[in-house]
């Protein structure tokens, strides 16, 4: 095959980007994402600062154009992200306890409603837990309301959208002998032990200097596959695009059967949210770097 997406389908999987609404109207960017993507995450326009500005009143206005353009180019959507730390609205960011737990929980419902049977995957929960050594949960305003909000923000989303598949998704947890990557492994045995519905785990995989790649990341993916979740590659970027680090993160994905798809987090170097680090797998001009080569080589092979 000739693009990421047909590649990747032939084992049943994905290759996925996400998509800035505003880019859309730049023609090479469109035109690229179309040719070459199945699956369409929107990079920031289904965030909770995004979605609900004021509380109570929704807006989808740019995450529509994303899922829109998605759909009628017969993509499928991942939804990112409906509870985490950051890109809070303000009137979120200074609600706290039982007050923010119900604000969660009406995001979570206002959100699914919306998109209610057609979102492939959600990230229900995003970037909970603390970098570093401690395996600690991250400290936000949403874990000092419990630390039972993960399970109630699962718990809220399974009711609002039985057909959505429920995804935790964080980074610097590709490597299996991390603290947080271990940190989080307890947390999901845990929720499939108990019963709290969850059935995916997303591994962002921004790999850069100070969290490199480590060959241990399929082991990383077929542990948790083993817990009884899916397992899938979400914002994949990669300091320097070395075309050896793509197809290795690639393979590790195609070896792993519940391994759904890869999502890398842009299209172009200059689309990047660490546009320095030339991370993605199209050059500006839109021509196709060393690590698109490599990746697509990798698919076929698979
Ligand atoms: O849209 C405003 C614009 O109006 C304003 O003039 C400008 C000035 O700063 O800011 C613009 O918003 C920026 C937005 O990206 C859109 O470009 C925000 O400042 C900026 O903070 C935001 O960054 C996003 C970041 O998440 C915020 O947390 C990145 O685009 C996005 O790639 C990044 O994505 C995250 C994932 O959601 C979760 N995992 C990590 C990943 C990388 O940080």
């Amino acid at each position: 095959e000739s693009t990421l997406g047909a590649a990747a389908a032939q084992s049943g999987r994905y290759f996925g980007v996400a998509i800035a609404a505003n880019r859309l109207s730049d023609s090479t960017y469109a035109s690229i994402a179309n040719r070459e993507f199945n699956s369409v995450t929107a990079e920031n326009e289904m965030k909770i600062d995004a979605t609900e500005p004021q509380r109570g009143q929704f807006n989808f206005q740019n995450a529509d154009r994303i899922y829109n353009w998605a759909v009628q180019n017969g993509k499928e959507v991942r939804g990112h992200t409906l509870a985490w730390h950051s890109q809070q609205p303000g009137w979120m960011q200074n609600l706290s306890g039982s007050a923010l737990r119900q604000a969660m929980i009406d995001h979570i419902n206002g959100v699914m409603a919306h998109y209610k049977g057609k979102i492939a995957q959600w990230d229900v929960v995003n970037e909970a837990f603390a970098d570093g050594s401690s395996g600690a949960r991250r400290d936000s305003n949403l874990e000092r309301s419990g630390s039972d909000w993960i399970e109630v923000a699962f718990r809220t989303a399974r009711a609002a959208d039985p057909s959505a598949k429920l995804c935790y998704n964080d980074y610097n947890v590709e490597n299996w002998t991390w603290a947080k990557t271990q940190a989080m492994y307890r947390m999901v045995k845990d929720f499939k032990q108990r019963g709290v519905p969850i059935d995916c785990v997303g591994f962002q995989s921004h790999f850069n200097s100070g969290s490199p790649y480590n060959s241990n990341f399929r082991t990383t993916l077929q542990e948790f596959a083993a817990l009884g979740v899916d397992v899938a590659i979400t914002e994949l970027d990669i300091q320097g695009a070395s075309p050896t680090t793509y197809a290795a993160v690639v393979n590790d994905c195609l070896a792993v059967s519940r391994c759904l798809g890869v999502t890398v987090w842009g299209v172009r170097d200059m689309d990047s949210w660490r546009s320095e680090h030339t991370p993605l797998l199209f050059n500006n001009d839109g021509s196709k770097k060393q690590a698109y080569n490599a990746v697509l080589n990798a698919l076929n092979a698979g």
